[in-house]
């Protein structure tokens, strides 16, 4: 981090009243400058005040970079655009863990370590036995994956560099092979163990859709969508599940708990769990015809009703993940055969008329990822409440990698925001003989 205020001696003035405090101001390699107000309530007495964080930097990270008013996503300032196109799911990874592309070599070992860590503990199994057949995939996973810091003992020690990279390797490894017996435990088939001979995208489908009765062989066409899928969720910056992780993780807790916390933030509708909300909304509307009135209950304020799949905090442009999303939805029904789904055909007549409507045009609400991934997800055979589980297959990495970069950072301390408080002054207590 370059201080500007080393380099010209300037530094950001905060007045109030007739006071004036200075802060430094820091500057980033690209993006926004940051002011360090780290002392303002030494100095002023006073917080700052930012509920939904919409003007506040929580972290310095080298991980991943947004411009949402370019609509550029770069991770270690590689654009999402060519990392999707030419590269893999694990090759994504090891960039977001080790902040270089791997060499041939590199990548040769790296998968192998993978690879390795795939199988869970044989007694996790009887987790899922616990939970009702038609429990909320998320809620198996948030369930499952903290439970994994009862099985990994020797990599729960967070000051050990080479424990910290076990646990991220195992968490990279496991998520797929757990999302995958959740899904078989709802449907009620057997669990269908990894195989180190396949890709990440294969091994995943394979372990969802393959039963020991007879041979199976993912689609190609489909692994690499899925593998595709994946690289784009895999980082976001500080989005909600990374702050949560980071936050978690901030107090000591052990990596498994922590993504076990980003997960149960993913799940809600308003992040992660928008892929399922989108496509339960896009059968909601059902036809190209019923899409005004949709709209108009949108820009309704009195209306609760919002269109999922639309709008971003950072991204006040196109999502580029969502292009790209659009490119491997029409790829993956090309490729199943499906001309003509009616999802598809309002998904396109929606967006249309969204992206040329004044209200979406003047708050800058565009498609984002979750738009058309739960069209491709769907086509792809999966279920809608699975949507936000493959969500937190790729965002795991990207978790992992920020929860990594936190506990390396040697300013890193244990997050604990302020507030403003509002409620009652103090006051004696009454005893409930005297209450009326
Ligand atoms: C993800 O942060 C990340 O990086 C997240 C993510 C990642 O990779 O980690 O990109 C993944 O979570 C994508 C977003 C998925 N969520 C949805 O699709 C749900 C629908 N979208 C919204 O709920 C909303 O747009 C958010 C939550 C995504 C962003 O909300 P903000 O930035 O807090 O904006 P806001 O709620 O203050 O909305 C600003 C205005 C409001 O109107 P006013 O009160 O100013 O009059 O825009 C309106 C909102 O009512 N608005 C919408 C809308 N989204 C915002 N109106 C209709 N439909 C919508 N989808």
């Amino acid at each position: 981090m370059d201080a500007k205020t080393d380099a010209k001696g300037k530094a950001g003035t905060l007045t109030v009243g007739n006071k004036n405090w200075d802060f430094p101001v820091y500057k980033g390699t690209i993006g926004p400058d940051v002011v360090d107000i780290a002392k303002l309530y030494a100095e002023s007495g006073m917080f700052t005040y930012d509920p939904g964080f919409t003007s506040t930097a929580s972290c310095e990270s080298k991980i991943t970079y947004i411009d949402g008013d370019e609509g550029i996503l770069l991770y270690r300032g590689y654009p999402i655009e060519q990392l999707a196109e030419h590269g893999d799911f694990l090759e994504t990874c090891y960039l977001l863990l080790y902040g270089e592309l791997p060499t041939p070599a590199q990548k040769v070992d790296f998968d192998y370590r993978v690879n390795r860590h795939t199988m869970v503990h044989e007694q996790m199994m009887r987790f899922f036995q616990g939970f009702r057949r038609d429990a909320h995939p998320m809620a198996v996973m948030t369930g499952c994956v903290g439970a994994l810091s009862a099985f990994y003992h020797d990599s729960t020690d967070i000051s050990d560099p080479h424990q910290r990279m076990i646990a991220s390797i195992r968490m990279i490894a496991k998520m797929p092979t757990l999302a995958a017996m959740a899904y078989k435990y709802s449907i009620g088939q057997p669990f269908m163990y990894p195989r180190n001979d396949l890709d990440y995208a294969s091994n995943f489908l394979r372990m969802c859709y393959a039963v020991p009765t007879e041979d199976y062989k993912a689609n190609p066409v489909l692994a690499r969508a899925m593998d595709r899928i994946f690289i784009l969720h895999a980082d976001h910056e500080q989005n909600a599940s990374t702050s949560t992780v980071r936050l978690a993780g901030s107090s000591g807790a052990n990596p498994f708990a922590c993504i076990a916390a980003g997960c149960a933030c993913l799940w809600g509708p308003a992040h992660g769990g928008a892929n399922e909300a989108a496509l339960n909304m896009l059968s909601e509307i059902g036809r190209v015809e019923r899409i005004p009135e949709f709209i108009k209950r949108a820009k309704d304020k009195n209306d609760p009703f919002r269109l999922m799949g639309f709008g971003h905090r950072v991204y006040k442009h196109y999502d580029p993940r969502a292009k790209i999303m659009q490119k491997t939805c029409h790829e993956v029904l090309n490729e199943l055969g499906i001309k003509d789904d009616p999802l598809l055909d309002v998904a396109m007549e929606l967006e249309k008329i969204a992206l040329h409507d004044d209200y979406f045009v003047e708050k800058k609400l565009y498609p984002n990822i979750d738009f058309y991934s739960g069209i491709t997800l769907k086509a792809m055979g999966f279920p809608t409440t699975m949507f936000t589980v493959l969500f937190a297959v790729a965002r795991t990495v990207g978790w992992i990698a920020q929860w990594k970069e936190m506990i390396e950072d040697p300013k890193q301390k244990i997050g604990r925001p302020r507030q403003l408080y509002t409620g009652a002054t103090r006051r004696d207590y009454v005893p409930i003989s005297r209450r009326k």
